[in-house]
């Protein structure tokens, strides 16, 4: 089955679905996206996204190509027409097509251009990892500073994820110069301290606020734990009893391996089996 994607207006089959060579999301990274899980053909978390969505908009001062509505309509379509029961939907928006210039182009004469699409996740792959637990590597986080905004300018999430994999790893933990860690090259980033409190960088322009971050903090609430938003060390996570990311489809991955060095006794942690497992009783799908 070919795939089909949703470009301004039209599902086409993948192959045939286009953008402008002048488009800004090509020549600026001028965009923002958003990643959603499907599971069970069902949009998880669809609300929390969509106002992160709308603030990214906000602060690149896009306008919204379409209502929150028809947009939730274009979503499931994509996910119908692409059969998908498992797996994200991907929503991208541009500032649109014009002539290659700064500063941006007219608004009425631009309109921004909007791409769905949608694929189902290798779930066997996806549940070994979480059994098996995942390696991190750690280096500096050279990205800009307004991450915060889920702009389509991932260059250094690339390069940090492919040096990630060089080096046998599944994702690469971003330190700031204070040798913290902020968060993952597609995820956000979490220890187990020593003295068992879950640890996460807080909130700010220097990372992505997560949405699964935000579920998970409401899992720990609720179940009690010790928990601080805190930024940790390098260091501090090599000594960590656990550590784990975080992100929309992985949900919580353990990981057992930093730069090489065994995480706790290196298996998967309690902590992190307890949020995955409890992560869907928090999470709102529709
Ligand atoms: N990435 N931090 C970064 C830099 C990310 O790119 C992501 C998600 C997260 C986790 O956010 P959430 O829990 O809302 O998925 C944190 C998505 C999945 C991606 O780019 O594919």
């Amino acid at each position: 089955m070919s795939r089909i994607a949703y470009v301004n207006g039209r599902y086409r089959p993948l192959r045939k679905a286009m953008v402008s060579v002048e488009d800004r999301g090509l020549q600026f990274a001028d965009g923002v996206y958003e990643v959603c899980e499907v599971r069970g053909g069902q949009i998880v978390d669809e609300r929390r996204h969509m106002e992160r969505f709308d603030r990214s908009l906000a602060e690149l001062r896009i306008a919204r190509p379409m209502v929150p509505t028809a947009l939730a309509v274009v979503m499931r379509e994509t996910i119908a027409r692409n059969r998908v029961r498992d797996g994200i939907v991907y929503v991208q928006i541009t500032r649109g097509a014009a002539r290659r210039d700064f500063p941006f182009p007219d608004a009425v004469a631009t309109k921004p251009t909007l791409i769905v699409t949608a694929r189902g996740n290798d779930i066997a792959r996806l549940e070994r990892l979480a059994s098996e637990g995942v390696a991190v590597i750690t280096m500096p986080d050279i990205r800009w500073g307004r991450v915060d905004i889920k702009s389509v300018a991932l260059l250094p999430n690339v390069l940090a994820k492919q040096a990630a994999r060089d080096q046998g790893a599944h994702e690469a933990w971003l330190t700031d110069r204070q040798g913290r860690v902020t968060e993952g090259a597609s995820s956000n980033a979490w220890i187990v301290s020593r003295d068992g409190t879950i640890l996460t960088h807080p909130l700010g322009h220097d990372i992505l606020p997560g949405v699964t971050r935000s579920v998970v903090i409401k899992v720990i609430k609720a179940q009690g734990l010790a928990f601080e938003e805190r930024a940790f060390t390098v260091e501090e996570a090599y000594q960590a009893r656990e550590a784990f990311v975080t992100s929309a489809s992985q949900i919580v991955l353990p990981v057992v391996a930093i730069d090489g060095r065994p995480v706790g006794n290196g298996a998967p942690g309690l902590v992190a089996a307890a949020l995955r497992r409890e992560y869907y009783r928090f999470a709102e799908t529709s």
